[in-house]
């Protein structure tokens, strides 16, 4: 496991966007993707703004299905810390439109990837469950790894999500795993000896994974 351990979770998030712009800064153009959940929040709080003069597209990896501005939205998280001003001219920002059913949502993000011409991106910032989920990848719920998204209904939290599938994941050219707190200690622990969590598979692809952990998370 590629990993960089920090003393706490603001050290984790400085680092995270610093790497995020480092790497965009050397791409003409770049695919960003998004996690949502409450870990990435300030990294992306950090960010705002830092990538304005690339053209960026931004990728929503996962959403419930939820109205946009409902608490639990990611898309309405990601708007109020990485967009305050609102979107970049030259950004574009492909999401989850939960106004659809989830199944139409999903082929609606999907017919938005390829107008936009992507094949794989360039970055994405994941997230890890206390369950070893990634995305809205969850252990006990199978999605077809075909395409680019699907809904997925998550029984344990009774709601419909949509998610990035397994293969894009993988395909990713850099990855950033984001996780704090000592409730990821024991997935963190469990990747490093092999166990085979939507997390560790996802990590598994093509390109490089980093994974950024506090001290509570990487069990120090
Ligand atoms: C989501 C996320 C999800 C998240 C993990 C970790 O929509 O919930 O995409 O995969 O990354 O659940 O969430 P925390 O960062 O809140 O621990």
């Amino acid at each position: 496991m590629n990993a960089r351990i920090f003393d706490d979770p603001e050290a984790l998030s400085r680092a995270a966007a610093r790497t995020i712009v480092q790497r965009a800064a050397g791409l003409p153009q770049a695919a960003i993707g998004l996690s949502g959940g409450s870990t990435p929040k300030r990294t992306y709080e950090l960010l705002a703004g830092r990538l304005d003069r690339i053209a960026v597209t931004w990728v929503v990896v996962d959403e419930r299905h939820v109205p946009e501005g409902h608490p639990r939205s990611n898309v309405s998280m990601m708007l109020a810390t990485l967009f305050p001003g609102g979107l970049p001219e030259a950004h574009r920002f492909i999401r989850f439109r939960t106004e659809l059913a989830p199944d139409d949502a999903a082929r609606d993000f999907e017919d938005q990837w390829r107008a936009a011409g992507l094949e794989r991106l360039d970055l994405v910032v994941l997230g890890c469950g206390d369950d070893g989920h990634t995305a809205s990848l969850f252990p006990e719920v199978d999605v077809p790894d075909e395409g680019v998204a699907r809904a997925v209904f998550v029984p344990k939290l009774e709601e419909w999500r949509m998610t990035l599938t397994m293969g894009v994941l993988r395909a990713a050219a850099f990855r950033m795993v984001l996780a704090t707190g000592p409730s990821k200690a024991p997935i963190v622990r469990g990747v490093r000896e092999g166990a085979r969590y939507p997390v560790a598979l996802a990590t598994e692809g093509e390109g490089e994974t980093w994974w950024f952990l506090d001290r509570a998370a990487a069990g120090d």
